[in-house]
């Protein structure tokens, strides 16, 4: 594996590897001396043109427990307030020496650009790519899944371990994403590698918070959320976000309407009263940061299913494996994802 920027580019063997081998770093996470050598003496840089709390913390941790020199890099407050371009920008940080890039963009295809432009040395990883892709949130999402509901029945919530030599970890398992679809790299990430796990995905939105051409995803689609919870009963029910840094009041620029909020809680919202509709062993996720009060009420966000915090914990020990696969090498790994990503 040369970069990581779209969970399009894995298959279901790479998948599992990956979550494999967050689940051997959760492990030494657990244990009292927390930083692994690895790799020491090796340089990540994380590049943010988009404000991160989660993100950019736990690539931050995650190359600190592995030993590597971090240097973080916000574009406010630097010479990208000038006017430097991703170019020049991404030309210092090499001069500088990065192994790894790490970067968030609020323009889609960034990631990718930095990876095949030449600019960098390095693995760039996606961190968030304007409404495209945030593959790292889709693997902590799926290793968070993969340890409360497809470990359940095996050996128990929250066991650790290889679940499924074919890869299809997560199959059978029925999941719903629900909000602001339109704009949500996380859902686009997610139904990829959550369909490529063997998972069945339904999107739950209002109309207007449906990208064009959502037929052609790998999931179903509904406009219903009483309707999926009752009759789908899903194991696990992911909320997001609603972006309204994205909307505008008009729709203009590309953007949508922003929801009435009252209409958007009373239609997507989730409460105590859809909570009581779930399936005793469903779990709550929310990729973060929360709009509590609008597309998730405090009662469900703090009630015991959720797993949102858990949900950041997991992002350490995905990025750790993230970080060593691509940057300490791996024969099993890349094996299997030679060439997809880069
Ligand atoms: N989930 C997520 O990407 O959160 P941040 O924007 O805080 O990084």
């Amino acid at each position: 594996m040369r970069h990581l920027l779209s969970t399009a580019d894995l298959d279901s063997a790479a998948a599992v590897h990956i979550l494999d081998t967050a689940a051997q770093m959760a492990a030494t996470q657990s244990r009292e001396i927390k930083k692994l050598p690895t790799l020491r003496g090796r340089t990540v840089v994380n590049l943010f043109f988009e404000d991160s709390t989660r993100t950019r913390i736990s690539f931050e941790t995650a190359a600190k427990r592995l030993s590597a020199d971090v240097i973080n890099f916000s574009a406010k407050g630097s010479s990208v307030s000038k006017g430097e371009s991703l170019k020049d920008t991404a030309l210092t940080l090499q001069a500088m020496g990065a192994d790894a890039v790490v970067v968030r963009h609020q323009s889609s295809g960034a990631p990718h650009t930095l990876a095949h432009s030449g600019w960098v040395d390095g693995a760039v990883i996606n961190a968030g790519d304007g409404t495209h892709q945030h593959p790292t949130q889709a693997l902590l999402d799926a290793f968070t899944i993969r340890r409360h509901v497809a470990m359940a029945g095996a050996a128990g919530a929250g066991a650790i371990g290889q679940l499924d030599p074919t890869g299809r970890d997560l199959a059978g398992l029925k999941i719903a994403i629900v909000g602001d679809v339109l704009h949500s790299r996380v859902a686009r990430s997610n139904v990829l590698l959550l369909r490529t796990l063997g998972a069945d995905v339904t999107l739950v939105a209002p109309p207007t918070l449906v990208p064009v051409g959502v037929e052609a995803w790998p999931c179903r689609v509904s406009y219903h959320l009483d309707e999926v919870l009752r009759d789908q009963q899903p194991d696990a029910i992911m909320m997001l976000r609603v972006q309204r840094e994205r909307m505008s009041a008009g729709g203009a620029g590309g953007g949508a309407f922003f929801p009435n909020p009252l209409e958007y809680t009373r239609g997507f919202g989730l409460d105590a009263r859809r909570l009581a509709l779930l399936p005793e062993h469903a779990i709550v996720m929310h990729p973060g940061p929360m709009n509590r009060g609008l597309e998730i009420s405090a009662d469900a966000a703090d009630s015991p299913r959720a797993v949102i915090v858990e949900q950041v914990a997991n992002g350490v020990a995905v990025r750790m494996a993230v970080l060593y696969l691509l940057l300490a090498g791996d024969s099993a790994g890349s094996a299997s994802t030679a060439g997809s990503a880069s």
